[in-house]
């Protein structure tokens, strides 16, 4: 890689088919070769109880990294169990493209239920099921304007919001609430341009950004395009951070890579013996309900087949500011 590339130069090389890219400069965070660009760091917090019922290891397996060159980001490497991945694989397949959560196949046909829509024939509908781009959930994300609207938005879902607290508190964050989701669904050849996140009123809020299914390369740059990225690697399981300085910087995905490995299909029967023990834990409804389910290779086997061949992000933000309600209020007040 040239010292002097920027942002888009950069892009391109990761996005090109021929050449292949190298992948040497690629950063993983397990991997030796990158210590001097990244550094693993501990964070002895106590143990929330809610991690086991949102398919969360316990905090003090998790390994977090940080970027030299990159303050305010943050790599959480796989905190999740095997049977974890399921259950949030899963609900962006099952659950999240439902209505009322808006997805980019409105702009085509209105459908109530995505999923179901794919598996009601008999023969499932494959190019259906590879239309879907992104759903958005909470204040919708409103891709021509930019502009959320308190009109404009639908229940969080409130597993979701605990997962995102939970991973918060972890950082030592206590206020963030997550109000706006984008779910993206990415097949091999899909890529994400380079863009900022800044529609939301609050910029000082983290945004964590959660990844499942195939690899990917992920590009964090600059302030602005000029500032040649740093890559990295992103797998399933993996959550990243992006705040302080690391929030508005521009980043993208131009390359979806296949996974090294795929915990979401590996063994989960130590995690069968554990079930009659998640029955008592109070916040664990929802994983618990969905846990035998998940664990039933029939039931599961066409959300394995999807995410075999695609990544899932999914990318939660705070929307408003601390002490605010609605959108509206801003305006009024300023
Ligand atoms: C986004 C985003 C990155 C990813 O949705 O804004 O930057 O890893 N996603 O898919
Ligand atoms: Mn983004």
């Amino acid at each position: 890689m040239k010292e002097d590339e920027n942002f888009m130069g950069i892009f391109k090389y990761f996005k090109s088919k021929k050449p292949k890219p190298s992948l040497e400069n690629v950063v993983s965070v397990e991997n030796n070769r990158h210590n001097d660009k990244v550094i693993r760091c501990t964070l002895n917090q106590e143990n929330d109880a809610r991690t086991e019922g949102l398919g969360l290891d316990k905090f003090e397996n998790w390994q977090m990294y940080y970027f030299k060159s990159h303050p305010g980001l943050y790599l959480i490497r796989n905190p999740f169990t095997n049977l974890g991945q399921r259950y949030w694989i899963r609900k962006c397949l099952e659950e999240y493209p439902r209505k009322p959560n808006k997805t980019n196949i409105d702009f085509e046909v209105y459908l109530e239920d995505w999923w179901e829509t794919c598996y009601s024939n008999e023969v499932y509908d494959q190019s259906l099921l590879q239309k879907l781009r992104w759903t958005t959930l909470g204040y919708h994300h409103n891709w021509d304007t930019k502009v959320y609207t308190d009109e404009n938005q639908s229940p969080f879902p409130p597993e979701l919001a605990e997962l995102a607290d939970v991973v918060a508190l972890y950082l030592g964050c206590t206020t963030f609430k997550a109000q706006a989701a984008i779910v993206n669904y990415y097949y091999m050849k899909s890529t994400l341009s380079a863009h900022t996140d800044h529609s939301e009123i609050n910029l000082e809020a983290p945004l964590f950004s959660f990844s499942f299914g195939q690899s990917a390369i992920f590009l964090i740059g600059g302030l602005d395009k000029s500032v040649a990225p740093t890559a990295i690697l992103l797998q399933s399981g993996d959550i990243l951070v992006m705040s302080k300085e690391a929030r508005l910087c521009y980043h993208a995905v131009p390359k979806i890579l296949p996974a090294s490995s795929t915990p979401w299909n590996e063994n989960l029967n130590e995690v069968t013996e554990k079930i009659s023990l998640y029955k008592y834990i109070s916040q664990s409804v929802d994983f618990h309900k969905n846990m035998n389910r998940n664990i039933n290779c029939n039931e599961w086997s066409k959300f394995g087949n999807y995410v075999d061949k695609s990544r899932i992000n999914i990318n939660v933000r705070q929307v408003l500011k601390e002490n605010q309600n609605r959108l509206q209020c801003d305006v009024l007040l300023s």
